[in-house]
């Protein structure tokens, strides 16, 4: 194998939703970068195995250091590799042309099917360790604000968020195509709840004009 980086977009989590081509990248890497619920999803690929540091820059030495030894490299993220994922940073780390990127299928695309909702057109923030964003006037005009989830104050930015928006419908995915699968869709009064699983899309859904 030629010294690629492959960024493989590996779906929400399920076996099901591994797309074929990233199956077919991953069996003929030398190695395997990656948390271990990802790699659980090819078991039948030979190659070398390593959970990567989350923060790209120090994922990036791990990385460089596999191509410098001519090893062709696969690197697992969650979703697909475009949306709030290590691939963008780490591929603004490595030399230039050496990264390829093989979409998966987004959590966002998941869990707006299974509420019947479309995607285009939507806001959407992330909550995964990074200060609250605040909602600006062109927010309240989308269709559709989703809040991917993770860090410690997922709850908090989604009582702000709600309070900032008003009167939208909340819907809650959780481990979308896991076996802790959860769909729930919060009556406006309704609390939201705490402790939700770092895998959980919010999605604040426009019912006014
Ligand atoms: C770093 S972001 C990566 C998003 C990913 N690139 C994608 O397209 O789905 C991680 C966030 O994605 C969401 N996520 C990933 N897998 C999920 C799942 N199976 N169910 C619900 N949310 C999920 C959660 O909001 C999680 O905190």
């Amino acid at each position: 194998m030629t010294e690629i980086v492959h960024l493989v977009g590996c779906g929400p989590g399920g076996p099901d939703w591994v797309p074929p081509r990233a199956r077919e990248i991953v069996r003929k890497a030398d190695v395997i970068f990656g948390p271990s619920d990802l790699q659980d999803l090819f078991p039948e690929a030979p190659g070398a195995r390593m959970d990567l540091p989350a923060r790209p820059e120090n994922a990036a030495p791990l990385v460089l250091a596999a191509l410098g030894r001519r090893l062709g490299c696969a690197v697992l993220v969650r979703g697909d590799c475009g949306l709030h994922s290590l691939a963008k940073g780490l591929q603004s780390r490595l030399p230039a042309g050496a990264c390829r990127r093989i979409a998966g299928v987004s959590s966002v695309q998941v869990a707006c099917a299974a509420f019947g909702l479309d995607w285009q057109g939507a806001r959407i923030l992330s909550a995964h360790g990074r200060p609250l964003q605040e909602l600006g006037p062109d927010d309240r005009q989308v269709p559709l604000v989703v809040v991917l989830g993770g860090g410690e104050r997922f709850h908090e930015i989604l009582e702000r968020t709600r309070e900032a928006l008003g009167p939208w419908r909340l819907h809650l995915a959780s481990d979308v195509t896991l076996p802790t699968e959860s769909l729930r869709t919060i009556a406006p009064g309704e609390r939201i709840p705490s402790g939700l699983p770092s895998r959980t899309i919010a999605l604040f859904e426009r019912t006014g004009p």
